[in-house]
């Protein structure tokens, strides 16, 4: 019984998953064919070589380009289908499932087809992969909030098919304070909040964020460990924070594996779960993330009982539902 067959079974709740990051080469180039989109590259062997980062924005600018081969409903729904199928086989019973409308709105690619096409996937997806979805369509902050304000409502037709609203993209210079309108007008529609913080950003944005955008849940928070007087506020406060472990090396957040602070944190006491971010991109889904950071961190199988547990704690589900996924 060694290590896969230890962490891949335990049931586990994915929180921090931008579904346009599951896009694999493979895929990408099908969907280029399929929508006459021509890729500056040959072919999957030549994009995969194209996969190595400096920080958040080499990756980012790959990640955008690569999106003009997203166009239909179908190739949105292709594309959640092939996600919650890689992550069930990986012990996913629940995901909360990012997406950047903005991204899709700048080659005329509308938030209806982007909503209906990942729908196709996540409204089967209970019966036919065993996971059970939500969506938070995130802002990106590297966008005016006017662009932001525009977004979300371009999605009221859609709220029942969202659960919350997020902030991702380039961080460093988009402090969250920029977002509190759209955030306010987002909270008196009844949605959930999320933001990514302290990826790149100072441990400042990730107090910024509680504060100004009332989150409930910081994506990575990674930087938090700078800052002791922040850290026992996120212990006492119980905010979970998404923590993306192949991502922080792919982006060189942390050096190596082995450097991660991620035992640290759960040693302060940290509510930490462990998610892949964009797979396609980073070397792995949610339980490669688990094995690599058993490999490189030593954790012991309490330990990753702990982040599987944590993950559904820190979901959006109820109890009720909670229980019965995992
Ligand atoms: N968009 C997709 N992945 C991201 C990340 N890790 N940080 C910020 N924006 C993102
Ligand atoms: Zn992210």
């Amino acid at each position: 019984n060694g290590p896969y067959d230890a962490v891949m079974p335990l049931p586990k709740a994915e929180l921090h998953l931008h579904i346009e990051g599951t896009l694999e080469p493979e895929l990408a180039f099908a969907l280029a064919a399929r929508n006459g989109v021509e890729l500056p590259y040959a072919d999957t062997e030549e994009l995969r070589k194209a996969y190595q980062f400096s920080d958040l924005q080499s990756f980012l600018d790959l990640y955008y380009e690569l999106m003009a081969v997203l166009r239909t409903e179908q190739d949105f729904a292709d594309l959640a289908d092939a996600y919650l199928a890689r992550a069930a086989e990986q012990g996913v019973r629940h995901a909360e499932i990012f997406f950047d409308p903005q991204a899709h709105a700048a080659r005329g690619v509308e938030m209806g087809t982007v909503v209906e096409g990942l729908w196709r996937a996540l409204g089967r997806s209970e019966a036919v992969h065993g996971v059970s979805t939500q969506l938070i369509m995130c802002f990106l902050r590297d966008e005016s909030a006017e662009s932001a304000m525009e977004t979300l409502e371009a999605a009221r037709p859609y709220l029942d098919r969202i659960v919350g609203v997020g902030l991702d993209s380039a961080e460093v210079g988009h402090p969250p304070v920029k977002f509190r309108e759209v955030y306010e007008a987002a909270a008196a529609l009844g949605l959930r909040r999320v933001a990514h913080a302290g990826e790149e950003g100072p441990p400042s944005y990730i107090a910024e964020a509680l504060d100004v955008l009332g989150v409930e849940r910081v994506d990575h928070g990674l930087r938090c460990v700078e800052d002791p007087a922040l850290v026992e506020r996120l212990v006492r406060d119980r905010v979970p924070l998404t923590v993306c472990p192949l991502s922080n090396v792919r982006l060189r957040t942390v050096d190596i594996l082995a450097d991660h602070p991620l035992p640290a944190m759960l040693d302060a006491g940290l509510l930490c779960t462990v998610n892949s971010d964009d797979p396609a991109y980073f070397g792995g889904y949610v339980g490669d993330n688990f094995l690599a950071v058993q490999d490189a961190l030593g954790l012991s199988r309490e330990r990753l009982r702990e982040l599987a547990r944590n993950s559904f704690v820190a979901s959006f589900l109820d109890d009720d539902e909670e229980r019965r996924a995992r």
